[in-house]
């Protein structure tokens, strides 16, 4: 499978191309507004997952950098990486690239920081997901996944996961697409948390996630077990 990640020179297209490389044998796309940017990441990206194998030699793991257009275009599944007030340019850029066969993840959560500490602050459409549907063409399915993973774990590779995502949206096959490639992240469980309308209540669990981990100094790169 080939995955995309738009906006993936940020941090959790880093902490998703690294996991996804080294366990898994798909193909990573990192996009980019910027193609240069992105083979730069992808190269860094390919010598994070090869000094994790111990073998600097080794043969160059499955991990390009293209602008965001080519790799939604070359890709099956596409990822949103990029920050929650952009996903609506970012989608508008590739939608021309986009059909039945793709699915569209949204991992965004919108958020406001205020005094007592950051809060859910969904777009007008009511979260980032009825966002990307909005700009989505009907046909292409639009999945909601990875808003509980905190980049830095996802970036080190020497980090056990332990930790559950929750998976959404309204095209039965296409969540079970997407469950079955978060979960082939060793140590990541894929929960399944209804349909596209339960997206305000897996985004709004960023924020609270964030605020734990400022507030209790043992809890950096927080995740979530659902027991
Ligand atoms: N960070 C986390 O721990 C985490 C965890 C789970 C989910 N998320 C969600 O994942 C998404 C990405 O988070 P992140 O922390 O990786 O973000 P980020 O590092 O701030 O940005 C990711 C990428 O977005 C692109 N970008 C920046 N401004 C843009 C614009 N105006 N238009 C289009 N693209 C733009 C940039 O790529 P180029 O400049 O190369 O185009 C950037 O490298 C967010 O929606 C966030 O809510 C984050």
């Amino acid at each position: 499978m080939r995955i995309a990640l738009l906006g993936g020179t940020g941090d959790v297209g880093e902490g998703l191309a690294v996991r996804w490389r080294r366990d898994t044998d798909h193909e990573v796309l990192v996009g980019s507004r910027d193609p240069e940017r992105a083979r730069a990441a992808a190269e860094t990206y390919a010598d994070t997952v090869r000094a994790d194998a111990g073998d600097e030699t080794a043969v160059s793991p499955e991990i390009a950098g293209y602008a965001n257009e080519m790799a939604a275009d070359r890709a099956d599944v596409i990822v949103l990486a990029v920050p929650p007030y952009h996903v609506a340019d970012t989608v508008d850029a590739v939608t021309d690239r986009l059909d039945e066969e793709n699915v569209l993840v949204t991992p965004a959560a919108g958020m406001q920081r205020g005094e007592d500490g950051f809060s859910y602050h969904p777009p007008g459409a009511g979260s980032v997901a009825a966002l990307v549907r909005e700009h989505t063409p009907e046909s292409v399915p639009v999945v909601g996944a990875f808003h509980n993973l905190a980049a830095g774990r996802l970036a080190d590779l020497d980090a056990a996961m332990g930790i559950d995502t929750l998976v959404f949206g309204d095209d039965e096959a296409a969540v079970s697409r997407i469950v079955r490639l978060a979960e082939e992240i060793d140590g990541l469980r894929a929960l399944r948390a209804g349909g596209l309308g339960v997206a305000p209540e897996v985004e709004s669990l960023t924020p609270l996630l964030i605020n734990l981990a400022h507030e209790n100094d043992d809890l950096t790169d927080l995740g979530v077990r659902f027991h």
